[in-house]
């Protein structure tokens, strides 16, 4: 149900992206640029579901993105997602993931906590476009607890 994306994904990630973020969605060269320098995991049953992208950074897995198409929401695809990065992270020996998020994305910044997220500062003017009259974000982060043994 989960795999690697490739940049033969492009048209699926551009439909979830779409799908997900409406005018706030990556554009196609932000896109191409994600396949090519970040993992993509991508869920999937007859149809893509959402996808979660990420990059690693020292011993930091950083996110890009994570999308659920709107009538997979609330479905536990999205933790899914998460836990799948964590396990792989845990395995890679990273020590945290990071992530930012629109500090008005009330519903993303309620499943990130969820998860075990918390909210370390505010990025002040992150974004360039205003999303409820913020542009600013979030960083989150989850201390990860290494594997028994190592
Ligand atoms: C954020 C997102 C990826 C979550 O994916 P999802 O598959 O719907 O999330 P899950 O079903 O795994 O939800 C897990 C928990 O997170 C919380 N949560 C998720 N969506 C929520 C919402 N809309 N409102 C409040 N809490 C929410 C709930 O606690 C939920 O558990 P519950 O359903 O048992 O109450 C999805 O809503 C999405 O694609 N949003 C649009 C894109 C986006 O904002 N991405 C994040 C950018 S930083």
């Amino acid at each position: 149900m989960i795999r690697y994306g490739t940049i033969n994904d492009f048209k699926i990630i551009k439909k979830i992206e779409k799908s997900a973020f409406y005018k706030f969605a990556y554009g196609d060269d932000e896109i191409m640029y994600m396949l090519l320098t970040a993992q993509t995991l991508i869920y999937e049953n007859d149809e893509p579901e959402g996808y979660l992208s990420y990059y690693q950074d020292a011993d930091e897995c950083h996110i890009e993105s994570i999308a659920v198409i709107p009538k997979f929401k609330r479905k536990g695809i999205g933790s899914i997602l998460m836990k799948e990065l964590e396990k792989l992270c845990v395995s890679g020996n990273m020590k945290r993931i990071v992530l930012e998020v629109r500090e008005k994305n009330t519903r993303a910044i309620k499943f990130y906590k969820k998860l075990g997220y918390e909210e370390i500062k505010i990025l002040n003017d992150y974004y360039t476009m205003s999303y409820r009259g913020s542009k600013n974000a979030i960083f989150m982060a989850k201390n990860l607890c290494p594997e028994p043994g190592k």
